[in-house]
This record gives structure tokens, C-alpha cells and sequence, in this order.
């Protein structure tokens, strides 16, 4: 099965898993690339058993409002039962590096909102530790040259994001990225902090002071369904 079919079908399940198990007329958090877009696309049939989405990007948006969401702001909405997200990887805590699309502040905004956070990959995004995936980090611009000396101390080799025409790729927030390459994650909580402390970093892409609760994994043999909570 390819990566795109395996997408498709994870995003299926996810839809599958909303609609079973939150409440009709409840707003849902909804995340960012191409596999939660086969979550918006695959519950676009049941659009009306919502009340609405909050969005974690512009792109998000403009598709969810395409297939007749209505999108609110999260500063509109007191209850966020469940937020569904991609990730470029997860490790076996739930754990993951997030921000490949570069829309991982608003990601983990709505995360932090949201009671439940359904992890949403293809197999290939399982590792046993993160860091082969460069880590992102957004950056207030100014930063950037500062942060990335931090980075290099730690180890890491930051790389400025780009668009195809070879200028600085622009995050929904004006923003900058650096994308963080030769990491060995074996402590995210901890990386996660430190990096959020210094200033000008906006936004590292570490979700693990709020990881997953629960992954949906697309694999050959089906959908595998992991709990972190009993982990
Ligand atoms: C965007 C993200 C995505 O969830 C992550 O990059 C995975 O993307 P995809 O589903 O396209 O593989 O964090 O900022």
C-alpha cells in the first residue's frame, strides 16, 4: 500500500473515531497536512453533526470552509473535546516532532486546548527516537542567527526554511523556521522546555509536555489503535 493510500486510510478511521465517540453539536480542533486533510475530507459527509472547527492554519481553514465547516476562532470556543493532527514522527510515549507543513505554533495552541489528542500517521512515522526527522523551530526573525548557535552547541545543525524561489519561508504568523537537522531526542520534555525558554524561539515542534493521547496508525495489516494513557 502506498503512503497516500495508507493517509486516506487513517484518515477514514479518524472520522470513524470522531463520530463515534464525540458528541453531536461539539466544535472540533482540526491540524494541518496531508494526512489530517484525508481527515477532513473523510468527514466532510458528516459536517452538520458539528458545531464547528477551529482551525490550527490558514490552509486547514480554507479546506474545512470548502467542504462547509464552519470555522470559529479558538478564542470563541470554551470546550475543545478532541483535536486531530498529523505528525512527522511519534515515538512509542506518544511523543512526536510536528511542523513539517510549518504550522506548528497554532498546532500546539489548539493541542493545548483540545481534551484529547488523536495522533493521526502513516506507519512510517513510528521511530523509537526522534530526531531523524529535523526538529522545527519557529523563530521571531531577529532570532534566528542567535538560536541557531544554540542549536549548534547542542549538537544540531540548523538549516533557515525556504520557499521553491529560495526566500525565507513565512510561517501564518510572520515568522521564520529553522529546521534542525542531526538531533538524537532521547529526553523531548526536557529539550522541549529548554528550547521554549530561549527568546525568540516562538515555537519549538516538540509535542511532549502534551503528547498524544492516542494514535491512529496506518500499517499494511490496518489501523493500529495505540493509548498512550497505558503506556
Ligand atoms: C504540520 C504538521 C503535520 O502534521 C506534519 O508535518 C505531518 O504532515 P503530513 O500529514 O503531511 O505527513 O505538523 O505543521
Amino acid at each position: 500500500m502506498t503512503q497516500d493510500e495508507l493517509k486516506q486510510r487513517v484518515g477514514q478511521a479518524a472520522a470513524d473515531y470522531v463520530n463515534a465517540t464525540v458528541a453531536p453539536g461539539a466544535v472540533i480542533g482540526v491540524g494541518t497536512g496531508s494526512t489530517a486533510n484525508c481527515f477532513i475530507d473523510a468527514l466532510a459527509g458528516s459536517k452538520d453533526r458539528y458545531r464547528a472547527a477551529v482551525s490550527s492554519s490558514l490552509a486547514t481553514t480554507a479546506r474545512l470552509e470548502a467542504r462547509g465547516f464552519k470555522v470559529l476562532e479558538l478564542n470563541e470556543v470554551e470546550v475543545l473535546p478532541i483535536y486531530v493532527d498529523g505528525a512527522d514522527e511519534i515515538d512509542p510515549h506518544g511523543a512526536m516532532i510536528k511542523g513539517g507543513g510549518g504550522a506548528l505554533t497554532r498546532e500546539k495552541i489548539v493541542a493545548s486546548v483540545a481534551e484529547v489528542f488523536v495522533c493521526i500517521a502513516d506507519a512510517s512515522k513510528r521511530v523509537e527516537v526522534l530526531g531523524e526527522f529535523a526538529l522545527p523551530v519557529e523563530v521571531v526573525p531577529m532570532a534566528r542567527v542567535a538560536i541557531g548557535r544554540r542549536m549548534l552547541a547542542l549538537g544540531g545543525v540548523p538549516v533557515l526554511r525556504v520557499r521553491p524561489d529560495g526566500s525565507p519561508f513565512v510561517t501564518d504568523n510572520g515568522n521564520q523556521i529553522l529546521d534542525v537537522k542531526g538531533l538524537r531526542i532521547h529526553d523531548p520534555r526536557a529539550l522541549e522546555a529548554q528550547v521554549n525558554g530561549w527568546p525568540g524561539v516562538v515555537t519549538v515542534g516538540l509535542f511532549a509536555s502534551r503528547g498524544a493521547d492516542l494514535c491512529l496508525l496506518g500499517t499494511d495489516t490496518g489501523i493500529e489503535r495505540i493509548d498512550y494513557a497505558s503506556h
